[in-house]
């Protein structure tokens, strides 16, 4: 496996093999890699000649109060684990190679970008979409991976894949769950023992919305009321939005359709943790999944 630091040489090696004719996978990381960003990997394996990860913690997606510098960084175990999936370029440029002095191009997705994460979390998808779009300037690839951990993500950067004609194939793959629900995050190391043991009622909050939803509720209140209770069971958990919404616009829903996404986000002591599920009513059109 190659380990690439530099923008240049990562271009260079980019354009050698799509010159060969050879498609490229890619999965943009922060690192601290786990089970989640495997199954993009491995995904990516599977649909791809040549695979390229990158491990970049985006400063530019961090508020100054969040959690930067405290990031985990176990970067020798992350080559471990590309190297284990057949991985052939880690591409790990470094802040300043990425916003070199003089850098001033932001990328936004305004009304994608607008609400959840980007009401919680100012400039958070500005940063991310603009990150993506020079990754993808950089890496060159033909298919890029992206889980549906973070749905509002995966669909801002379809929007923005789209508006900017980048050319690049998405892929959304399916949320890896720890046993007992939790959705696996890099930010879940910095549990305590009694944190962790509560956080997986964000997940069973969203389950119950969609069996409420299965059963033919469709009053969007009652569902969200239920939600919340179900969180607020335990005092040292805090729902900062549960939603059912347009699971394209991702605008909220009065009254459920025959496809919903719910949303949520919730506050441990200091820790954020997100989830969504897909709902799709039994007389709906498409399949629900996990
Ligand atoms: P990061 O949080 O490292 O996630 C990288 C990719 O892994 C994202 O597409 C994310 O949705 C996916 N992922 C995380 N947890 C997952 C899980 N439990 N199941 C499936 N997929 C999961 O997301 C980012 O980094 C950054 O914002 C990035 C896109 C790299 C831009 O900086």
């Amino acid at each position: 496996m190659k380990i690439i630091h530099t923008a240049r040489s990562m271009a260079a090696w980019s354009e050698r093999l799509r010159r060969e004719g050879v498609t490229i996978g890619f999965v943009p990381t922060m690192g601290a890699l786990h089970d989640g960003h495997r199954s993009l990997i491995r995904a990516a394996r599977l649909r791809c000649d040549a695979l390229v990860v990158s491990i970049f913690v985006n400063p530019t997606q961090f508020s100054p109060t969040e959690d930067l510098a405290a990031y985990p960084r176990p970067i020798s175990r992350d080559r471990a684990l590309c190297r284990e999936e057949g991985v052939d370029v880690c591409f790990e440029p470094t802040a300043l190679g990425m916003y070199p002095e003089g850098f001033q191009t932001i990328v936004t997705v305004p009304a994608l970008g607008r609400r959840w994460e980007g009401a919680a979390r100012p400039h958070h998808f500005a940063g991310v979409a603009t990150v993506v779009t020079k990754l993808f300037g950089i890496v060159q690839p033909h298919l890029a991976l992206f889980g549906q951990k973070d749905y509002q993500q995966a669909a801002l950067v379809r929007q923005l894949v789209d508006d900017l004609n980048l050319g690049v194939g998405i892929h959304v793959r399916p949320t890896v769950r720890e046993r007992d629900g939790l959705a696996m995050s890099s930010r879940n190391v910095y549990l305590s023992h009694d944190e962790r043991r509560i956080a997986p009622l964000l997940s069973q909050a969203l389950r119950i919305g969609r069996q409420m939803i299965v059963g033919g509720m469709s009053d969007v209140a009652a569902i969200e009321r239920t939600m919340r209770q179900t969180i607020e069971q335990e005092p040292s958990i805090h729902a900062e939005y549960l939603a059912v919404c347009d699971p394209d616009s991702l605008e909220p829903l009065s009254v459920v359709a025959a496809r919903a996404v719910l949303l949520g986000a919730v506050r441990i002591g200091s820790i954020r943790l997100i989830d969504n599920l897909l709902v799709n009513k039994p007389d709906g059109k498409s399949r629900a999944t996990r």
